[in-house]
This record gives C-alpha cells, sequence and structure tokens, in this order.
C-alpha cells in the first residue's frame, strides 16, 4: 500500500473542511431559510441546532476517521462489521449528490459566463428571470431530453475542475482550498457592502435579525433548522470521514471542529446579509423564497438589473455574484468525491486516483440527465429524497451505530477528541447525550415528521406537477439502492475473496481514558 496522503498542515485541514462546508446552501438555502422562518427566530434555532447536534456528531466523524485512518465505510465496519453497511448508505448517498451538485455547479458557471447579458437588460424583470431558462432550455416538467451545448460544455468543465482539484487527495486539495475559501468570503465582502449602502438595506437587515418570535410555534422551523445545520456540515455524507483520515495524529479535534462549525454559520449570516439587503434595497423582500435554486437562478438576476441605472455596472455585480458562488461550490463539490473515492478505495484497495477517475467518469454520464430539458424536475426529486429521506436516516443509523456499539466506549471516541485538546475539551455529558439520545431521537423525528407530511397531505406525492413513475424512479428506488449498497457491496467482496482479495479486519481498540 502506499502511504495515506495527509493534509499539509492543520491550517489546510481546517480551510478543506470549512470549504467543504462552505457551499451553495450557505449561499441560498441558508437565507431563503431565514426569510421563511421569521429572521432571527431562525438564526438563533439553527444555531442551538448546531451546538447540540451539528457540532458534537462533527467531532465524532473526525476523530473516529483520525484514529482508525479510514474512509466512511472502513470506519463503520471499526465499530462493528454489521454497521458497515450504514458507510457505505452514506457514501452512496454522497455519490447520488454529487450527480446533481456537479449541475448545479455548471449552471452557476453558465450564469457566470452569460453575466454580461444583464448589461442589456436594466429594469426589464422579465428578461432577467427568463435568463436561465433561455440558457438550459428547461422545462421544470419531466418533459424533454435535449442537452443545450453551452451548458454541456460547462458540465463538462465543472467535471474537469473537480477532478484537476482532488487529482492527488489532500496533497491537491491543500493546495487550491487556499484560493477557494477566501475568495468567495472577498466577493461577498464587496456584495455586502454594496448592499448596505442602498436604502431599503435597513428593511432587509431588520427582517434578517430580529426575530418574530411567533414563528417558532411552526414546527417546520425545527425540521429546516436541524436538516440544514446536517446538510451545510457536510455531516453523514463520508466526506468528513476521509477529511478527518488525513488528520495527522497531533490534531485538536475539539478546537477545530469549533472553528469549522462556526465559520460555517458565519458565512451563512454573511450571504444573508447579502441576500437580505440587495433585495430591500430593490424593493424585492418579499420574493425570497425558501427554494435555493428559484432565489439564485430566477429572483436574484432581477435584482441585479435594478442595482443601478449603469447596465454595465449590473453585469460586473451579476458576475462578481456568480463567480463568488462558483468558488463557494467547487470545494463542497469535489469534497463529495473525495469522500466517496476515499471510501471505496480504502474498502477495495484501489489506487486513490483510479477510483477518483472511475467515480468521476460514471457520476459524470449520470449527470447528463439533470442537463436534460427534464434536468431540473429530476434534480429537484432526487434533492429531496437525497436531503429529507436517505441523509435522515443514515444520521439516525450512524448514531446508533457509534452511541450504542457494545465493541466502541464512547469515552474513547471523546478521548480521541480531545486528545490534544488546549483551551476547549467537550464534556463528556454534551457529547454522549447528543451522540446516543438527542440526535437520534430529534433525528427520528424529523424522518417520521417528513413522511407524514409526504403521505397526509401530499398523498405521497413529493410535487404533483411530476409523474408518479418519476418520483418512484428517481425517489423511493434511488433510497432503495443506498440503502442495500453494503449488502450489494458484501456479494462483491465474495466474488473477490475468491480471487484473492484480502478484507481489512478495522478493529476499534479502547484505551484507557480518564475523560
Ligand atoms: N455543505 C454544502 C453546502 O452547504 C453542501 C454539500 C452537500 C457539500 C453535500 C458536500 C456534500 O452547500
Amino acid at each position: 500500500m502506499e502511504k495515506r496522503s495527509e493534509w499539509s498542515s492543520r491550517f489546510v485541514f481546517i480551510l478543506a473542511a470549512i470549504g467543504s462546508a462552505v457551499g451553495l446552501g450557505n449561499a441560498w438555502r441558508f437565507p431563503g431559510l431565514a426569510a421563511k422562518h421569521g429572521g432571527g427566530t431562525f438564526l438563533l434555532v439553527y444555531l442551538a441546532a448546531m451546538l447540540v447536534m451539528g457540532v458534537p456528531l462533527l467531532m465524532m466523524e473526525i476523530s473516529i476517521a483520525r484514529k482508525l485512518r479510514k474512509g466512511a465505510i472502513e470506519s463503520m465496519r471499526g465499530m462493528g462489521r454489521h454497521c458497515e453497511p450504514i458507510g457505505w448508505a452514506a457514501t452512496a448517498n454522497a455519490f447520488v449528490i454529487v450527480c446533481y451538485y456537479a449541475v448545479v455547479f455548471a449552471w452557476v458557471i453558465l450564469m457566470f459566463a452569460f453575466s454580461w447579458k444583464f448589461a442589456g437588460m436594466t429594469g426589464n424583470n422579465d428578461a432577467a428571470s427568463g435568463l436561465f431558462f433561455d440558457l438550459t432550455q428547461t422545462t421544470g416538467l419531466i418533459e424533454g431530453a435535449k442537452i443545450p451545448i453551452a451548458v454541456l460544455l460547462c458540465l463538462v468543465a465543472a467535471w474537469g475542475a473537480i477532478f484537476y482539484c482532488i487529482r492527488n487527495g489532500a496533497s491537491s486539495v491543500s493546495k487550491v482550498v487556499k484560493f477557494t475559501v477566501f475568495a468567495p468570503v472577498v466577493l461577498l465582502l464587496i456584495m455586502a457592502v454594496k448592499g448596505c449602502t442602498m436604502s431599503g438595506a435597513a428593511d432587509g437587515l431588520r427582517m434578517l435579525f430580529v426575530p418574530d418570535l411567533s414563528a417558532l410555534a411552526d414546527p417546520s422551523l425545527w425540521v429546516d433548522a436541524i436538516g440544514q445545520v446536517f446538510y451545510s456540515l457536510s455531516i453523514m455524507m463520508a466526506i468528513m470521514f476521509a477529511y478527518g483520515s488525513y488528520l495527522r495524529d497531533d490534531a485538536d479535534v475539539a478546537a477545530d471542529a469549533l472553528i469549522i462549525a462556526f465559520s460555517d454559520m458565519a458565512i451563512s449570516v454573511l450571504s444573508a446579509i447579502v441576500m437580505f439587503t440587495t433585495m430591500g434595497g430593490t424593493g424585492m423582500l418579499d420574493k425570497i423564497t425558501a427554494s435555493g435554486i428559484a432565489t439564485a437562478f430566477i429572483v436574484y438576476p432581477q435584482a441585479i438589473v435594478n442595482l443601478t441605472r449603469f447596465g454595465w455596472l449590473n453585469a460586473v455585480f451579476g458576475a462578481i455574484f456568480y463567480l463568488m458562488l462558483i468558488t463557494l461550490a467547487i470545494d463542497s463539490a469535489f469534497s463529495i468525491v473525495e469522500g466517496v473515492s476515499a471510501a471505496v478505495s480504502d474498502k477495495f484497495h484501489i489506487q486513490p486516483k483510479k477510483v477518483t477517475i472511475g467515480i468521476c467518469c460514471i457520476a459524470g454520464v449520470i449527470s447528463l440527465l439533470f442537463v436534460t430539458r427534464a434536468g431540473l424536475a429530476w434534480l429537484d426529486i432526487v434533492d429531496n429524497w437525497a436531503n429529507s429521506v436517505n441523509l435522515i436516516l443514515v444520521g439516525v443509523l450512524e448514531c446508533v451505530a457509534v452511541g450504542w456499539s457494545r465493541r466502541v466506549d464512547l469515552r474513547c471516541i471523546l478521548h480521541e477528541v480531545n486528545r490534544n485538546a488546549k483551551r476547549f475539551k467537550a464534556p463528556y455529558w454534551w457529547f454522549a447525550s447528543s451522540v446516543k439520545v438527542v440526535s437520534p431521537l430529534l433525528l427520528a423525528g424529523l424522518f417520521i415528521w417528513n413522511m407524514v407530511v409526504l403521505f397526509s397531505q401530499k398523498n405521497g406525492t413529493y410535487d404533483e406537477n411530476y409523474p408518479i413513475w418519476a418520483q418512484i424512479a428517481a425517489g423511493w428506488v434511488v433510497s432503495v439502492l443506498v440503502f442495500s449498497s453494503g449488502y450489494i457491496a458484501k456479494i462483491i467482496v465474495r466474488v473477490k475473496k475468491k480471487k484473492g482479495f484480502v478484507e481489512d479486519e478495522v478493529v476499534w481498540v479502547n484505551e484507557e481514558t480518564k475523560e
């Protein structure tokens, strides 16, 4: 076996993890949810969900992988052989997500490439919001198989960029994250300055920060906040296992996880400031929607063409906005591929680079589905199931597997977290109550809630505009495949064993701790 690649420094690990966490979800999902749930109220509930569930689970994933030096599949095997399929489910779900995340990334590149068109659209809201549909020719329905050539080129560029960044695992990632983490922050700051200097910005800031306590009564607030914490921190997606497994032994996991989580939240709030002040400044506050894609590609372009009287200046701000999204999305996109790649290459002892090439090719072909005219509709379905069914179930299973494992003492995992801690040590009561009880129960509640909404309020369909067969195929069938992937893999392992393959026995050794 070749030597496992390692982060070049602690700083680089933190940057890579922040890069993965900070993505399109921060830029558009977070502001949209804040608008839906009473501004400041959402911020507070999000903060609470992050402290109660997000941070402990982030610490758990990073420290398990650091000790075992394995990706998600083998790390879960370390919790007990029967836990391996959970690692597979997380990995398979991450694979599903990357197939369409790459397409959203490609759309952002497309909008960036055509942002000069905003110059001729000053004040013309219809033209601005139609640009995305003109370019992608997407119908929003399960109709049409044509792929526009410009979109195809952007998709190829997106996959090329993803592969380039992770071609040598942690060592090539180490080089790019120094740029891809800071660039969006600088661009966001430029946009925040522009937003805050517009008249009407104060209305936006008031809407964002003043809590509307009546929003607390809506249970979907809690559901959305917890879901966003998971999505945003990139946990339960095989990523943090992979990134943790490249960590050096002297890393201070407790402090690093806190830095990662709070930086992620800070960038979400900064994006929300940009969104709310810009929308306030252009008199469009009521148009922010909880659907990120609509906000970024349909609503925000309208704000762009109303920013100033000068078309070219608006086009420059449009270009800055989409460039910001490109730099935001790329490190999230490649982190998902890296998570899948590390997990599979550790399991089957295949050279990481070969696995990465294989994943990019297979996912690249599948992603073609999402750039057809019916692509947006397919993406909407797959995204819904991946996040509100698969991700949450993986979360429940992973917490139960780790928290209640007979082989692994939770105190030893905490010892891994705190081993090099200098200032902040995670307390046992907080860590254990989260991993064992609070997180699995809340996630299970969330899952049940989603199912009740799906079946009692929506007659079992996620969206009535899509045919039921499409929702079954891209939703339920994919979920079944995700959760059976571990069992399919077992068959593959059995066949490979006959050809001489030796499966690793990953064993977690409980050390004596005084924690
Ligand atoms: N955390 C990323 C975001 O907020 C999303 C993401 C999803 C990243 C899946 C990796 C994997 O956009």
